[in-house]
Formats: structure tokens, C-alpha cells, sequence
């Protein structure tokens, strides 16, 4: 029987050796250890045997049991952190791999030219104004020198939504706004936003588009004062060589009005098809605070004199960018709006 127990230790012990993975090492344990297995059958055999042979016996089979069971521990121990290694081997990121690149948005060509041209005028100490985009009747036309039943009201067919509110058509009515506010103090505001009219769409115009208008207001502002600062702006918008023009014009809140025209940037003024062979390229209108506007807003025209501007940032971009057709500033194309590479802002 001795000899039977040391047969089966060595073998427990040279399978727990041999065994390859936790599974096979769990065999092993049934097998030998578990209750069918050959030690428990020798435990059980036990009282067949003389009464004095069995204390000898059983401390043989425990011993046995037990190099068995702590040979089974330490393999377990050493498959477990085998196992462990093999997988943290399995997972390890390769950091040599070049990334994904992520794709960057960019810019709106809109909100491009516009952020440049507020930071033309920002760097010239003028202040951003902001209005409502629906606007009463007495803001965008009235304040502005255009009564009700004026025909120039005509030059902007609008968006009336009671007889009294409408969509604005055109920032001036922040400027009204500001100076009403102001109550007599100087003015150096720019006024950017969303304007409607009710044009029919084409690759020229649109029914909601943007503009940006100036206005300052205080004493001894001069047309000189004007002709300077659009001389400067047309200079940072499309090169240093630009020359501007101003043609007489007509706008109901600005008297005298002009129209600034630019000496066209692609050909230097020798004519092509971006100003049509006239050398020219027409960017804004701008004039002369009439004093009728101070006048409603409280500003002593014999005291304070002022000039505004305004102008469309599509148009500026459609010129800058090459752009042929407004309405793709509001189709959101991704195969437009990708162009316009952010590397430029
Ligand atoms: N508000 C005018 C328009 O929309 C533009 C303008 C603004 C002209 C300021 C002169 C002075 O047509």
C-alpha cells in the first residue's frame, strides 16, 4: 500500500508538472484529489486494515494529500499569472502607429470676411452694435428719415409681419437704436447682422443676407473723415494698391450719399470681366448723417455731425473668394464650404 501511494504522488505530481493550462491543471485535481478519486479510495480502505497499521497509513495518505494539493496550488499560481502575462502581451498598444487624422472644421466664408472686417474696424477703436432681426417699422424706416408712404421705402421691399413690425432690411436701424440710446453722446459703433428682403432668389441676390454698417457720430466729423476711413478699409480688404472712387447716390438718411467704388484688384483698373472692362468694382454705400436723423434722435444737428456706411459681406466675399453664386454661402455644400482651408484664418 506504501508503495501504491508513492506510485500515485508521482504521478499527481507528473501530470501537475506536464499540465498546460488552468483547465487540464483542474483535471488533474478531480482526479486524484476529488471523491472519486484514488486517495480518497484509499482513505476509504482505510478500515480494512489491522487497527495498528492505521495511524501510520493515514499520516502517509494526509502527507501525500498534501504535497499533492500544495504542487496543485504553487502550477495554479503559475498558469494564473501565465495567463495574465499572455494577455497583457496580447493588448499592448502599439504607439509607433501613425494616428487617425482628425478632421478639422473651418470657418464660414461668411463669418471669415466678416470677423476681418470687425477687426479692421475694432483695431480703429469702433465698437460692435447688435439689434433685433425683427424690428420695428419706426427703426428701419421711420428714425432713418423714411416716413411712412416714402417712396424710397420701395428701394427695400420688406417683410411685414403686423403692419408696425417687419424683418429688418438693413442694419441701419441699430445705428437709430444706439443713437436713441446714446442720448447725445459721440458714436463709433459697427453694426453686423442678418438682414431680409423680398428679392427673389438668384446667383445675385437673396431673400436673407448679411451686412455690416458704420456709423459715428460727434463733433466736426467730417466727409473727409469718411473718405479716409473707406480709403483705409478698401486698402486692408483687397491689397495696398487699391484707390477708391466715391459717385454721388441717394439714401434717405445720408445727405450728401455717395457709392464707393474700388480700383479693381484683379487687373489694377486696365478692365476684365471681375469689374465688367470699367476698371471699377462697386463695394458700398455711405454718406453724410442727414440731420434729420440726428435731429429724431436727439442730437443737435448744428452741434454734432456724423457718417455711415454700409456694406455686404457677401459681396465682399463673392469678390475675395471668387464665388459666382450668393446662394452658396446658405446650401451649407460641404464640397463649397471645404475650400475655404482654415490654415488662412
Ligand atoms: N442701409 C443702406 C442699405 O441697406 C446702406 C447704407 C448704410 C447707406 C449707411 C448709407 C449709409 O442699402
Amino acid at each position: 500500500m506504501e508503495q501504491q501511494l508513492e506510485q500515485l504522488k508521482q504521478e499527481a505530481l507528473q501530470k501537475i508538472e506536464t499540465a498546460a493550462s488552468v483547465k487540464e491543471l483542474n483535471d488533474v485535481r478531480v482526479a486524484y484529489l476529488g471523491k472519486k478519486g484514488p486517495i480518497t479510495d484509499l482513505l476509504k480502505g482505510m478500515g480494512k486494515l489491522p487497527a495498528e497499521e492505521r495511524p501510520k497509513m493515514g499520516a502517509l495518505v494526509n502527507v501525500v494529500r498534501e504535497t499533492v494539493t500544495t504542487s496543485l496550488e504553487e502550477k495554479m499560481e503559475l498558469l494564473e499569472q501565465q495567463a495574465v502575462n499572455e494577455k497583457l502581451e496580447k493588448e499592448t498598444i502599439d504607439i509607433s502607429l501613425p494616428g487617425r487624422p482628425v478632421k478639422l472644421g473651418n470657418h464660414h466664408p461668411l463669418t471669415r470676411v466678416v470677423e476681418e472686417i470687425e477687426d479692421f474696424f475694432i483695431s480703429m477703436g469702433y465698437e460692435v452694435a447688435e439689434g433685433p432681426e425683427v424690428e420695428q417699422d419706426y427703426y428701419n424706416f421711420e428714425a432713418l428719415n423714411l416716413p411712412k408712404g416714402h417712396p424710397a421705402r420701395d428701394m427695400q421691399d420688406s417683410f411685414y409681419i403686423t403692419e408696425d413690425v417687419l424683418l429688418r432690411t438693413h442694419t441701419s436701424p441699430v445705428q437709430a437704436r444706439t443713437m436713441a440710446a446714446k442720448k447725445g453722446e459721440p458714436i463709433k459703433i459697427i453694426c453686423p447682422g442678418k438682414v431680409y428682403r423680398r428679392d427673389s432668389d438668384d446667383a445675385t441676390h437673396s431673400h436673407q443676407f448679411t451686412q455690416i454698417e458704420g456709423l459715428v457720430v460727434g463733433e466736426d466729423i467730417r466727409m473727409s473723415d469718411l473718405k479716409g476711413t473707406l480709403a483705409l478699409f478698401a486698402k486692408k480688404m483687397f491689397g495696398e494698391e487699391r484707390e477708391i472712387r466715391l459717385r454721388p447716390s441717394f439714401f434717405p438718411f445720408t445727405e450728401p450719399s455717395v457709392e464707393m467704388d474700388i480700383s479693381c484688384f484683379k487687373c489694377g483698373g486696365s478692365g476684365c470681366n471681375v469689374c465688367k472692362k470699367t476698371g471699377w468694382i462697386e463695394i458700398l454705400g455711405a454718406g453724410m448723417v442727414h440731420p434729420n436723423v440726428l435731429e429724431m434722435a436727439g442730437y443737435d444737428p448744428s452741434i454734432f455731425t456724423g457718417f455711415a456706411f454700409g456694406m455686404g459681406p457677401e459681396r465682399i466675399a463673392m469678390l475675395k473668394y471668387g464665388v459666382e453664386d450668393i446662394r452658396h454661402f446658405f446650401t451649407n455644400d460641404m464640397r463649397f464650404l471645404s475650400q475655404f482651408n482654415r490654415t488662412e484664418v
